[in-house]
């Protein structure tokens, strides 16, 4: 069955920062976000859950995939389950699974618990496995698929090289070990959720294709780099067992690396979580610090968040990861940010993405859009709309868009 959804992820919908025992999250504290806009209340997902499963239901989506917080589970990151932490997604779950949806769980998406010393740390890692142990001890007997971590290339670029997302880290290449972190986390939470007998289980990366600028030999070789660090590193190793050659970084190794742990990221997984936005056009370097420069991609529409709009973007790139690793694929995010109720910019970027999705020469399993609701865009704030669903962000009230009722006819017509 092709799973039909929409995405969301806890810390941009569920405000309620406080409640039931939940601990601070690096996000809660961080800065700085456009205009001072906090996730306090977001789309106060927390209490009007039951209203989400309402409208997911009557949009016809046979998925959705939420994500855990893992500091309402853990609070401090580490020790014995939180129960009303887990209580809290048991009741999403079964209230999905009573609507006739598959709940599709990510377990980290970005909301770290705050007592952690975070990912360059390799300890990280292991505290992970533990809480992805907990939350399949309640839940691996319901949900339907199972996503690791989402986008450790957008935590340790913006988290940790460039200081734009929590935790604030401006550490460029020294941010890798972050990276390096996490897909060892990942392993380790594979075998903790096998243990516990989840079904099916990906990880989520956010990939791009990517451009030369020309033809140049400079232009492809910075491409290449550039395709190693925003796609390679984060797929080669869960799909091939060792990362790109990193020399064009000046890296004989990637950095945290122990032997042993190419064999645990390496562990076998059910597919990969794709993430599509926009290509990446990329030209020679300009500066000695990085081995390529983003040229920009130009001569396309974009959306309200500057973004070009390239939908045959996604059937290349879906195309090129059949040939490069032969798995099971699932567009686990893919929208765009409108303003208005009336939203034909969105229609048509949904309309363009699904039939390139359809189009891809490869084993395509499910598409998700980002997002059923408006919601907390990290440091954009409330400014970005990505919803199926306009949110009023001082009532908490929704409303369907356009797209909504669109999105709903085009899964009643079927991949
Ligand atoms: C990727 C992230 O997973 C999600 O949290 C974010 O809101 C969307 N892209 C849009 O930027």
């Amino acid at each position: 069955m092709f799973l039909w959804g929409a995405a969301t992820a806890a810390f941009q919908i569920e405000g309620a920062l406080s409640d039931d025992g939940r601990g601070p999250s690096i996000w809660d504290s961080f800065g700085p976000i456009r205009d001072g806009h906090t996730a306090e209340t977001a789309c106060d997902s927390y209490r009007r859950w039951a209203d989400d499963v309402a409208l997911l239901a009557d949009l016809g989506v046979n998925a959705y995939r939420f994500s855990v917080s893992w500091p309402r589970v853990q609070p401090d990151g580490t020790g014995p389950a939180n129960p009303k932490g887990l209580d809290h997604y048991e009741r999403l779950v079964d209230a999905l699974l009573a609507a006739g949806i598959t709940p599709a769980l990510t377990l980290f998406h970005w909301d770290l618990p705050a007592a952690l010393p975070g990912w360059l740390d390799r300890d990280t890692a292991h505290r992970f496995a533990d809480y992805a142990a907990l939350v399949a001890d309640r839940l691996a007997d319901r949900v339907g698929l199972w996503i690791t971590l989402n986008e450790p290339f957008v935590h340790t670029v913006y988290g940790h090289a460039l200081g734009l997302h929590a935790p604030g880290q401006a550490l460029f290449l020294d941010a890798l070990p972050a990276a390096h972190h996490q897909l060892l986390g990942h392993g380790l939470a594979v075998d903790a959720l096998r243990a516990a007998g989840a079904s099916s289980v990906l990880i989520t990366n956010n990939l791009s294709p990517v451009w030369p600028a020309s033809d140049s030999p400079d232009d492809r070789a910075a491409a290449d780099a550039y395709d190693t660090l925003h796609n390679r590193m984060f797929n080669d190793p869960v799909f091939l067992g060792e990362y790109p050659d990193l020399r064009a970084f000046g890296l004989d190794a990637m950095p945290g690396l122990r032997d042993g742990d190419l064999a645990i990221i390496n562990r076998p997984i059910d597919g990969l979580g794709v993430n599509y936005y926009n290509p990446t056009r990329i030209s020679a370097p300009q500066s000695p610090e990085l081995p390529f420069t983003d040229a920009g991609v130009e001569g396309y529409p974009t959306t309200a968040f500057g973004w070009p709009v390239v939908p045959d973007g996604l059937r290349e790139l879906l195309t090129g990861l059949h040939e490069r690793y032969r798995v099971p694929l699932y567009v686990t995010e893919n929208g765009c940010s409108y303003e208005g109720i009336d939203d034909p910019g969105r229609i048509a970027y949904l309309d363009g993405h699904i039939d390139a999705a359809l189009r891809a020469d490869a084993d395509v399993r499910g598409y998700f859009v980002w997002s059923l609701l408006d919601n907390f865009e990290w440091a954009e704030g409330y400014h970005q709309r990505f919803g199926l669903v306009h949110v009023d962000f001082t009532t908490g009230e929704r409303t369907p868009k356009a797209s909504y009722r669109w999105y709903r006819e085009r899964i009643a017509r079927g991949a």
